[in-house]
């Protein structure tokens, strides 16, 4: 045992020896990386996913997958009841389930922009409001909101994405300051590009077809944000921070994972660079100036 788990409270010794963790959209990607992971190192993992298939999904190593919904407050609190039921409390959340939506704003309809907020910003509210009267229950608790780098830096083509992940990274930072008297931390992961079936699962908003003023610009954009993904990193890097989170007794507020240079570009060097400067070299990164 190294001096740093040496110095671990009582909560966070179980959870390093017993600790039961809910992955959100965990048939695929990021969340069945971190499922499959945590698992293999003793932690007891309940993943969930729409489909909510009998068995484990092929591939996978075992851990428990449950029927969720997060567009569903009935399905969340259902799925959340289960785990309670069996486990008796739940000592992680991370709020991974989501897809994205690509298009010009204009393009957008408010139903396309409602489907996606009701995903990946209120599907993280509706799981955090079920499992905080648990955690503060038992006086601790860790809920992980994956953003994104888009979170933190508006993707040309992807604004309803990048808006649903800035509300996610805003909703984070306050709820982080009012559980932390009951123990319970809170953080962010921002995930660059990584190699999941997000890509596949994107959907287009209906208008960005032929006909929209965008399409040439759409075009180039969409191939270069599949070609990065395509090329992106291995999950496997977010399930090896995630768990490195589990095990700090003091979480920072965000974490970027990704490729060097994504990070870079998103935190120093949009610091530093004059804003329009930067706004330049990120269209540059899209084929759009
Ligand atoms: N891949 C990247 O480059 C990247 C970069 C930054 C951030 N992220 C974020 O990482 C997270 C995971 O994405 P991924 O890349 O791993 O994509 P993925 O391979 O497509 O996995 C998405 C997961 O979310 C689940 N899901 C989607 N909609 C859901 C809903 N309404 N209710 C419950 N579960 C739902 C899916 O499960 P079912 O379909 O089985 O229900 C699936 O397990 C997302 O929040 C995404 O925004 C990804």
């Amino acid at each position: 045992m190294n001096q740093m788990q040496a110095g671990l409270p009582q909560a966070a010794e179980h959870l390093r020896t017993r600790g039961v963790v809910l992955i959100t959209g965990a048939s695929s990607g990021i969340g069945k990386a971190c499922a499959e992971h945590l698992h293999a190192r003793g932690f007891r993992v309940y993943g969930t996913s729409r489909r909510a298939p009998e068995a484990p999904p092929p591939g996978s190593s075992g851990f428990q997958l449950v029927a969720m919904d997060v567009t569903s407050e009935d399905s969340v609190t259902a799925a959340i009841r289960q785990i309670l039921a069996r486990e008796g409390r739940i000592d992680v959340v991370l709020n991974n389930a989501g897809d994205g939506i690509a298009g010009a704003v204009e393009d957008t309809s408010i139903e396309e922009a409602r489907r996606q907020l009701d995903t990946n910003f209120f599907g993280v509210l509706r799981v955090c409001r079920a499992a905080l009267p648990i955690m503060r229950a038992q006086g601790s608790g860790l809920i992980v909101n994956i953003s994104s780098l888009g979170g933190l830096v508006g993707l040309p083509f992807q604004g309803l994405y990048s808006a649903s992940k800035f509300a996610v990274e805003g909703l984070t930072e306050v709820l982080r300051m009012e559980v932390r008297p009951f123990g319970v931390r809170v953080t962010l992961i921002e995930p660059g590009d990584f190699r999941t079936g997000f890509t596949a699962q994107r959907r287009k908003a209906a208008a960005a077809d032929g006909h929209s003023a965008y399409a040439v610009r759409f075009g180039k954009a969409l191939a270069i944000m599949e070609r990065d993904e395509a090329g992106g990193a291995d999950p496997l890097a977010v399930a090896r921070l995630l768990e490195r989170i589990i095990h700090t007794q003091s979480p920072l507020p965000r974490y970027k994972v990704g490729r060097f240079f994504q990070k870079l570009s998103t935190g120093l060097l949009r610091q530093i660079l004059p804003q329009k400067l930067f706004e330049y070299l990120l269209m540059m990164s899209y084929g759009l100036s």
